[in-house]
């Protein structure tokens, strides 16, 4: 499939934006300071959080890191639970919810079967998704432009 590319200079902090990449969402978070700053911290309660389990299939060498990203403030991630391909919906505000961790950073929740996903995309341990959200292969042409693919 083709590469498609993004523009995300309109993306403010805390906001995200879907592209459609070989026929599946592509979503690009554009996460806040205090955002990126949590993410160390839960490490402890992820399955994953180096990314270690199949780095090849899910996470590409640039994005081996605490964040998962090119940039620190920039998730890209394929948007399908590696569970059984659901869609899982966008958590992102902090605090309790029903059916989250009572000390929930923000993240992604999938309806199917209830695995949650960090703001990188790593799956919370005790759940049934076995990796973490897949990061495409992507690179910055420019500061705002994105190509996915
Ligand atoms: Fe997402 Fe099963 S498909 S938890």
């Amino acid at each position: 499939g083709a590469a498609v590319e993004a523009d995300i200079s309109a993306l403010k902090p805390g906001e995200k934006m879907t592209v459609e990449w070989r026929g599946k969402p592509v979503w690009i978070l554009k996460r806040t300071p205090e955002q990126v700053a949590e993410l160390p911290k839960l490490d402890g309660e992820l399955a994953d959080p180096q990314s270690k389990r199949h780095p090849d299939e899910f996470t590409p060498v640039y994005a081996r890191n605490e964040t998962r990203s090119i940039k620190p403030d920039v998730l890209v991630v394929v948007g399908i639970c590696t569970h059984l391909g659901c869609s899982p919906s966008d958590r992102l505000a902090p605090g309790p919810q029903p059916s989250l961790p009572n000390d929930w950073q923000g993240g992604f929740l999938c309806p199917c079967h209830g695995s949650t996903f960090d703001l990188a995309g790593r799956v919370f341990k005790n759940k049934p998704a076995p990796d973490n959200l897949e990061v495409p292969p992507h690179m910055y042409l420019s500061d705002t432009r994105l190509l996915i693919g």
